[in-house]
This record gives structure tokens, sequence and C-alpha cells, in this order.
């Protein structure tokens, strides 16, 4: 057995070493510019500056973590109720902080539901992870709660999904970027909408994760939701008392009519196959 032998488990698939929460990351999250369209919003918004962040359904707080890394006075609180998955990001994300930033960050296992404490500028429930909410009196419970955890003036933000293809059993593949990683080189992220139930909009998705030498995390996540609408979603926001309900769509570029990947305040979008989009409501400002 050579030295390169023991360096490399080269017996093993890169499926059997890549890492799930790493892969998923890499393939969905973009800390760097989810910051700043939220800080960027938030001070176009209110003129103020944000500084006190809360991360629904956090999973590995990578965003707690970026947000706590930008000021010396960002504060965080990241909530999930997952612990294995929390723990993953305190022992990825949080640990490769200073202390003095990781002081600023604060997890909670726990169901976003039942958390109401300490009172934040803004709460952003990111990668439609609100979704899990099955039924109109939970959702509005969480709305609820948001509404009472933010401080008067305060923003919730929710991303959102839908356009026609969006109820399409289909998978699709992107691929990912990851040379900086040796052992496993670029992935295929594949999106896969599994079944759709257009009585109740229950949605089945899952994540997998395919490598160059042919093996596959299969079901990597697996998703149970409830695709929801605007108009379902803006009106239990209005009914859990937020106020200046508005969205947020993407822009077109008028020469290639792709989307510009910024968002602006619109009265109306269009009937795109597939959008993404964003929700924000205000608390009253007290
Ligand atoms: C789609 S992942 C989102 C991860 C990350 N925030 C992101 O934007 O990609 C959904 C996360 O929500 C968590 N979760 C599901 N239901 C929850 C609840 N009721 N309270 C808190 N966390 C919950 C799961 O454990 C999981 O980590």
């Amino acid at each position: 057995m050579t030295s390169e032998d023991h360096d490399s488990p080269s017996n093993l698939t890169m499926a059997q070493i890549a890492d799930p929460h790493d892969l998923y990351q890499k393939s969905v999250q973009s800390p760097d510019n989810d910051m700043e369209f939220l800080s960027d919003y938030f001070r176009e918004y209110t003129g103020k500056t944000l500084r006190h962040f809360r991360e629904d359904f956090c999973g590995t707080a990578y965003l707690s973590a970026y947000f706590v890394s930008q000021h010396e006075k960002n504060r965080a609180l990241g909530v999930d109720l997952d612990w294995p998955t929390l723990n993953w990001g305190t022992k990825h994300n949080i640990s490769a902080l200073t202390p003095d930033q990781q002081q600023r960050v604060s997890l909670v296992n726990a169901n976003v539901l039942d958390v109401h404490q300490p009172r934040v500028q803004m709460i952003a429930a990111l990668n439609f992870s609100y979704m899990v909410f099955l039924d109109r009196p939970t959702l509005l419970q969480y709305l609820t709660n948001v509404k009472e955890s933010l401080r008067p003036g305060g923003l919730l933000v929710m991303d959102i999904w839908g356009g026609s293809e969006s109820q399409v059993l289909q998978e699709e593949r992107r691929e990912i970027e990851n040379s900086e990683d040796k052992q496993i080189g670029d992935f295929i992220f594949t999106w896969d909408q599994d079944t759709f139930d257009p009585f109740t909009h229950f949605y089945t998705t899952r994540i997998h994760f395919s490598f160059s030498d042919g093996s596959e995390i299969r079901n990597a996540f697996v998703y149970y939701w409830r695709l929801w609408t605007i108009p379902e979603v803006t009106e239990l926001m209005a009914d859990a008392g937020f106020q200046d309900i508005h969205v947020l769509w993407e822009g077109t570029d008028p020469a290639t009519q792709e989307g510009t990947a910024t968002y602006e305040r619109a009265e109306k979008g269009d009937a795109d196959q597939a959008w993404i989009a964003y929700l924000v409501g205000k608390t009253p400002s007290g």
C-alpha cells in the first residue's frame, strides 16, 4: 500500500465521501447575495441599518453566520427544529467565526411557532421553508408569532415560488461549480418535483446529488410541503396584523427577456412559467 492510498479513500465513491449539508449550501444558498439584498432593502424601506436579524428555519445558519461577520454590531438568532442540522452549522459555519462574532449569534433548537424573544428588526424565512405548514390556521399562527417577535416597524421577508412549471412533475438538473473541493469537484444538483396534488397543493419535492464518478445521493433532502400562492400568504399576513404587505418581483432585461436577479416592489406580475418572488410585511410602527 502506498502513502497515497492512505491519503485518499479511493475505495469510497464520491457519494460516500460528500457531505449533504455542504452540497446543499453550495447549490442553493448564497449568503453574501441574500444578506446584501435583505440589508439593502431594510435600509431603503425603513431608513435604518439592519443590526438585529432572525433567520427562521435556519438549517445550518449559513446566513446568520455571514451576517454577524459583516459588522461588529450585527447580531443574529437562528431557529431550527432539527438538532443535527444546527449542530452541523455550529461545527462548520459558527466555529469558522471569530470569538467576538460567535458571541453575537445564537442558535435555538426549537419550533419557529414557539420562539418569541428577543424582538428583532427583521425575520427572514427563506428557501420556501414556511411551506412546511400545511393548513391556514398553522400558517396564520406562524405569521402571528413572527409579528409578535418583531420590533415596531420591523420587517418579515419570505420567498415564494410559482408559475405553471411549479405544478409540473419534473426533475431539473443544475451543474454546481465545486473546483475548490478536489475530492468531489463539480457535481449535479437535482430539484425533483415528485408529487403534486391540485386539490390540496400538497407537494413532495426532493433534492438529489450526482457526481462525476457516477455515484449519487438520492433523496439527500425531502420536503413535504404545501405550495402556497401569493394571495393566500398575503391575506394571512394581513390577518396576522402586518401592514403595507407587498411583493418584490424580479426585473426583466428587455434585451434578453431574462430575469435580472434584482427584485423591486411591484403591483403586478407577469404570468411567467417559473418565478421566485419575495413577500414583505411591516409591523405597525407603534
Ligand atoms: C429548506 S430547509 C431551509 C434551510 C435554510 N434556511 C435555507 O434557506 O436553505 C428547511 C429547514 O426548516 C427546518 N424546519 C422545518 N419545520 C420547522 C419548524 N416548525 N420550526 C423550525 N424549523 C423547522 C428544517 O429542520 C430544515 O432545516
